[in-house]
């Protein structure tokens, strides 16, 4: 039996070792929100954070967590750091399918917890690891710099007619001084 603290709270839970935890926390535990994408730590999806680093829980056995505060996407908005980036995230309408997102948000998160204003750079090496198969990378970018300098975006108003190109209906206008 392992016991893991899970968004503050202690979990007892019977498995093998070599479980990973992402199998724990969906399917023992019921915390359904960090996503299976890959299974081989090449697609973000199953992002958490174990004490604040970002992880990949499709390839981490359980037995690794036991004594680090495991925090999943139920439980990051409780951070302060969380909560602007689910804001943020909200503010900007970056989800499209939304598989991706709570490990694009659990990897957010951890990167402005250690770095809180990251450059463009910075933003592009932390959520490298993460694909979106919706292609939401340009407001991942701007909802993360929302979410560090506190500047708000708002979406640009979309046209009527179909956009020529995708890229017309991505791009987000800044309004500097909107609170
Ligand atoms: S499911 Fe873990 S990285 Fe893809
Ligand atoms: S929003 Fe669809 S995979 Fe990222």
């Amino acid at each position: 039996m392992f016991v893991l603290n899970v968004n503050g709270e202690s979990k007892s839970v019977e498995v093998p070792d070599d479980m990973p935890l992402l199998w724990v926390l969906r399917d023992v535990i019921g915390l359904t929100g960090t996503k299976f994408g890959c299974g081989i730590a090449q697609c973000g999806a199953c992002t958490v954070h174990l004490d604040g680093a970002a992880v990949r829980s499709c390839v981490l056995p359980v037995a690794a967590a036991v004594g680090k505060a495991i925090t999943t996407i139920e439980g990051v908005g409780a951070t302060a750091v969380g909560k602007k980036v689910q804001q943020a995230w909200l503010d900007i309408e970056v989800v499209q399918c939304g598989y991706c997102q709570p490990g694009q948000i659990m990897s957010a998160t951890a990167l402005l917890a250690a770095t809180p204003e990251p450059s463009d750079a910075e933003i592009d090496v932390a959520m490298a690891g993460n694909i979106c198969r919706c292609g939401t990378y340009v407001r991942i970018r701007d909802a993360i710099k929302q979410a560090a300098t506190g500047k708000k975006l708002v979406p640009q108003t979309l046209p009527n007619e179909a956009p020529a190109s995708t890229a017309a209906v991505l791009p987000f206008v800044r309004v500097e001084g909107v609170a």
